[in-house]
């Protein structure tokens, strides 16, 4: 039978309504308690404990809660601690309603910011825009025990097929933070544009982030550069940029891990630098669809190195993070096949072919990024020809790769394109604006278990967890970006951070009921639920 979408949304929520303990991702365990705390005409809070982010937080939580003073520990309504000694699991939190008043605890700094994650989503919605006084607004008496199933939570997204801005960046990062997940994963170079400023290389940006504009033509037939047509088309982000972008993820508790593509997926490159490529020809960056990918870094050339490693140099000063990502998907070994520089270095390293030569540059940069205290990542083809020994796989083709990884013992993270690209459909293709092609239903990402069935228990510790990867051919404005994640995310926030066997479609469903009138308030672009997943 067809409804309406709205009939099956909760009613909205006034300011002396309880939104009960509608919180996703679903906390491990919420014990109600009789009775509830009421907001008084001002609300007072009190954080204690040692935190870099005190300024930060107390800013958070007074954009939500109009009127808030700091008060005295021990007679403030809201007080946050971060405790030295505590049995709260590392992420985890404990928020604590009573008629007295609202205590949150954690371990850490993440903790924290969980625990007011939560009770952001106990807010009505309309506190986002701090509009309205929260007087008379109740919430229930209840202790909640929460902490993450997986240490990974991420959301990817390709800047390169489509450039997005920094105010939108920021904005994707505030999504992933209200889902409570804690990586985000920047793809910052493609075929189609090189977007980070590497002083080294000054063209990169000033010719590899721009191509010619192609915009009304169809991804997949473009037409090639003109005689005297300028490229205007791209953009990229100054180093200053990309500390703001690092610092504003950290107060969030997101890594921000930068993905460098190499050695295909660079084709970008040889628009400034042809003499990287195995057949050194100036080629202008794509202004659309590149396949296949042939044309990659010559693994024969010591000056690839060189140069990678120059901006390696730079990447980790900007990225605090532990990991940098090295693409390594996709790349054709065409062009290594004939070429002499190539061939030569099979003869020299006593490799038995061009799957062992992807092998060993995957393994140089490896030692490399190790040598700079940091750990490689890649697409599972990092796995033919032999993996790099400490090298942690993002399992992309299906689920072999990230099974085969963990089985060597190496951390793998999971990223099916059966459940979490979300370039996919999600949606019937003649009503949804234009995706990749696939199909990816919001019930399907919910549906997801990131621990693979082939693995023995004692193999599970090496899946990290997973994310969802946004590539963006198809994608060329933040709105259309907010409707391909949201809420898909929110379903796989969930499936990554609540217990397995409390996953429940039909109650995570009527949660995000509650979740989505929040989005409209933050103005983030979401896909409604159609009346087939309303009524099932
Ligand atoms: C990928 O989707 N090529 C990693
Ligand atoms: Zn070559």
């Amino acid at each position: 039978m067809f409804m309406a979408i709205q009939t099956c949304l909760p009613p909205p929520v006034t300011k002396t309504e309880s939104s009960d303990m509608n919180i996703i991702p679903k906390p491990q365990s919420i014990e109600i308690l009789e009775g509830e705390f009421k907001f008084a005409k001002s609300t007072s809070f009190y954080i204690s404990g040692s935190s870099q982010n005190v300024t930060f937080f107390s800013d958070f939580l007074k954009g939500l809660i109009p009127g808030l003073q700091v008060g005295e520990q021990g007679s403030a309504d809201i007080e946050l601690e971060i405790m030295q000694e505590t049995d709260i699991q590392k992420e985890g939190y404990r928020l604590a309603v009573t008629k007295k008043g609202i205590h949150i605890s954690a371990g850490d700094e993440p903790g924290l910011f969980y625990g007011i994650q939560s009770l952001r989503q106990l807010l009505p919605p309309s506190s986002e825009n701090g509009v309205e006084s929260l007087k008379g607004y109740r919430i229930r008496s209840a202790i909640i025990e929460d902490f993450p199933r997986f240490g990974w939570r991420g959301m990817h997204l390709d800047v390169s097929r489509h450039f997005f801005p920094l105010e939108f960046v920021k904005r994707y990062i505030d999504m992933i933070a209200l889902h409570k997940m804690n990586v985000f994963h920047w793809h910052l170079s493609d075929d189609n544009g090189w977007r980070l400023e590497i002083k080294k290389y000054p063209l990169l940006t000033e010719i590899c982030a721009w191509r010619v504009d192609r915009e009304h033509e169809d991804w997949r037939k473009w037409s090639p550069i003109k005689a005297g047509e300028t490229s205007s088309y791209g953009g990229f982000y100054t180093q200053d940029e990309v500390r703001e972008v690092v610092a504003y993820a950290a107060q969030r508790q997101i890594s921000v891990i930068p993905e460098i593509e190499m050695p295909g997926h660079s084709s970008e490159i040889f628009a400034a630098y042809p003499e990287l490529s195995c057949q050194g020809e100036l080629l202008p960056v794509r202004p659309g669809s590149y396949w296949p990918n042939e044309d990659i870094l010559c693994a024969g050339n010591d000056s690839v190195f060189t140069f990678l490693e120059d901006i390696i140099d730079e990447v980790v000063e900007l990225f605090p993070a532990r990991y940098i990502h090295i693409g390594g998907d996709e790349a054709r070994k065409t062009h290594w096949k004939t070429c002499p520089k190539c061939q030569n270095r099979i003869t020299v390293e006593g490799l038995a072919n061009e799957d062992e030569l992807k092998s060993w540059f995957v393994q140089k940069m490896e030692k490399y990024i190790l040598s700079k205290g940091k750990n490689l990542i890649g697409w599972d083809e990092i796995l033919e020809g032999g993996l790099a020994p400490e090298a942690t796989v993002m399992s992309w083709r299906g689920e072999a790769g990230g099974i085969a990884a963990a089985k060597a013992g190496h951390d793998v993270i999971m990223t099916p394109t059966s459940h979490v690209y979300f370039d996919y459909y999600q949606g019937d293709p003649e009503t949804e604006p234009q995706a990749i092609g696939g199909h990816s239903t919001l019930e399907n990402v919910y549906s997801y278990e990131p621990i693979p069935a082939e693995l023995e228990e004692q193999e599970h510790r090496f899946v990290l967890g997973s994310q969802a990867n946004l590539w963006t051919e198809f994608i060329k404005t933040p709105e259309h970006a907010e409707y391909m994640v949201l809420p898909r995310m929110t379903a796989l926030s969930e499936v990554l951070w609540s217990a397995k066997d409390q996953r429940d479609w039909q109650d995570f469903r009527s949660r995000l009921g509650w979740l989505l009138p929040r989005f409209e308030e933050l103005g983030w672009n979401y896909r409604p639920l159609d009346a087939e997943q309303l009524n099932k």
